[in-house]
């Protein structure tokens, strides 16, 4: 195994707070800390954790974050490659919609480099605290909202349905705020096939600097979608609209009598 190594670990949502003593550990004794966060608060605090953190490239003038995401996960092997214990940190759980943190592990991997991924909190788990969403329920589906509509993905309105990046419709480079009004109302048109206009979907944002600020749950009738207030850190979900009824032969087969 040649020297250098990278680790790769997630700060959670909220500021501080839901970094696992694991990730901490790591970050600290890093060699070379590298890290895409989504607010500034948490990138300082982390340069006290180890001084050597450093952001990584975030190239808006490219014109798909594709490319951005390909030089981001080309300057952490830069410093894999000098043989550097390297850690690169991404906020939420770092391999959840995270397309250079998982491409950094792959590309490490095929260079001979140790490398590994630690678990972190996600703006799902988060909505499942907030929301009382407990998917073992009624099970629960989770979509990126752009591949959710282009790929026409199956899915089954009896269960919790989640969609994430909604104010990134159709959008393949940058955030622009305002910008997301035409996705939003494709995807409202969508939706009415499958629920009432009238049904209750929740736009979600967890709060990152808990307890100073609440999270953001706001409940609406899916046809005021496309007027809602949407950001850039805004989830969609979809509860169940009844609950999946109950096959009995199929019960009969496993001999449960009971459900
Ligand atoms: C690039 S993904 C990053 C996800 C992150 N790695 C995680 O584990 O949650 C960005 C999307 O995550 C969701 N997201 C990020 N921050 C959020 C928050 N504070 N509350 C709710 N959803 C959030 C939104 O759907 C947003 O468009």
């Amino acid at each position: 195994m040649k020297t250098g190594s990278l680790t790769i670990v997630g700060t959670g949502i909220q500021l501080a707070g839901h970094l696992t003593l694991a990730a901490k550990a790591w970050i600290e004794q890093a060699d070379k800390v590298l890290f895409a966060l989504a607010d500034p608060v948490t990138a300082k605090w982390l340069k006290g954790l180890n001084a050597t953190a450093e952001a990584l490239p975030y190239n808006k003038h490219n014109q798909r974050r594709r490319d951005t995401y390909r030089e981001m996960t080309e300057r952490i092997l830069l410093e894999v490659r000098q043989g550097l214990n390297v850690c690169a940190v991404f906020y939420g759980h770092p391999g959840v919609f995270a397309d250079p943190a998982h491409a950094a592990i792959q590309q490490a991997h095929c260079e001979g480099f140790r490398a590994q991924m630690l678990p972190g909190i996600s703006a799902e788990d988060c909505l499942f605290a907030d929301l009382g969403v407990d998917p073992g329920k009624n099970g629960c589906q989770s979509f990126e909202a752009t591949d959710f509509l282009i790929r026409r993905r199956k899915f089954d309105p009896t269960s919790a349905l989640i969609l994430w990046q909604i104010a990134m419709i159709g959008n393949l480079g940058f955030y622009e705020p305002g910008s997301h009004r035409k996705g939003l109302k494709i995807l409202a048109e969508v939706l009415e096939k499958d629920y009432d206009a009238d049904h209750e979907v929740v736009v979600y944002e967890a709060a990152v600097y808990y307890p100073v600020c609440s999270p953001v749950i706001n409940r609406i009738p899916l046809s005021k979608l496309p007027e809602a207030k949407v950001t850039e850190v805004s989830t969609l979900y979809i509860p169940p609209t009844a609950m999946s009824p109950i096959e009995h032969e199929m019960m009969a087969s496993l001999g449960i009598d009971n459900w």
